[in-house]
């Protein structure tokens, strides 16, 4: 089946900012404490690529980071720009970034990779805006979740070597979204960023709040974990041959 990461989201662009700004509901509300943590305070030039309406950028800025947003669907960036969510914006594609080399202290992609077609791509130019000694922080949905969710629901196993697409609505609390994108084994994300030249510095399974009301109605998430956090630095020189 074809995709199209960029017109996916762009069909779905209003239910994803009614679903990430209604109070308690989006899951990472949750993690939002573990997530400052694991990225910590810091200053100097940070990017998000695929940064939606905005709500990770305007949690770094918060940690001191002067943030770029960018991301290809417009209704997302306009979002973002409304929200006063960064410094600066930009409409490109994780695949093509119109921005210099080596140009960003922090490069965050969160949630990103899982939608995007080519991961691949995504990374290298991730890893190519990066400074030498600058971080990447990638959130992903974890692969071990998305085994569950589909296991859950289907009566055989779900494959978990091969790519698969998915594509699934998921309507609570008077909301209503399609997430699709892919279903990727936890080494297509590694060794795609390793490919990019990068290695990983430090890795987190987080758990989330279990106070919030998001944690209480998704019971699962204290058993399985939902998200997987990386941090990556740059190799000094690239791993590819
Ligand atoms: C799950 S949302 C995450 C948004 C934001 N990072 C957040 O956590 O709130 C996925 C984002 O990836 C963006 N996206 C999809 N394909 C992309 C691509 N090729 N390049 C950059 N961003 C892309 C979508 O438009 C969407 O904003």
């Amino acid at each position: 089946m074809a995709q199209s990461d960029v017109s996916n989201w762009t069909e779905v662009a209003e239910d994803w900012i009614a679903w990430v700004r209604a109070e308690g509901h989006d899951a990472f509300w949750a993690y939002r404490d573990a997530f400052e943590q694991f990225v910590g305070q810091g200053v100097g030039a940070g990017l998000e690529i695929g940064a939606g309406e905005g709500r990770i950028c305007r949690v770094l800025q918060g940690l001191g980071y002067n943030m770029t947003a960018l991301e290809p669907v417009a209704a997302l960036l306009e979002a973002a720009r409304a929200a006063n969510s960064a410094t600066t914006y930009i409409d490109a594609s994780a695949t093509d970034l119109p921005l210099a080399s080596e140009s960003f202290d922090l490069v965050v992609l969160y949630n990103v990779l899982m939608d995007v077609d080519d991961l691949d791509a995504s990374a290298k130019e991730a890893a190519r805006v990066l400074t030498l000694e600058g971080r990447i922080i990638v959130g992903i949905v974890h692969p071990i979740f998305d085994v569950h969710m589909a296991w859950k629901s289907g009566e055989t196993p779900p494959p978990y070597f091969e790519p698969q697409v998915l594509d699934t609505e998921v309507a609570a609390n008077g909301l209503q979204m399609r997430f699709r994108g892919w279903t990727r084994p936890l080494s297509a994300y590694v060794n795609g960023l390793a490919n990019a030249g990068l290695f990983v510095s430090r890795m987190e399974e987080p758990r989330p709040d279990p106070d919030h009301p998001a944690t209480l109605r998704l019971t699962e998430r204290n058993s399985v974990p939902t998200f997987l956090w990386l941090e990556l630095r740059r190799f000094s020189h690239s791993n590819e041959t």
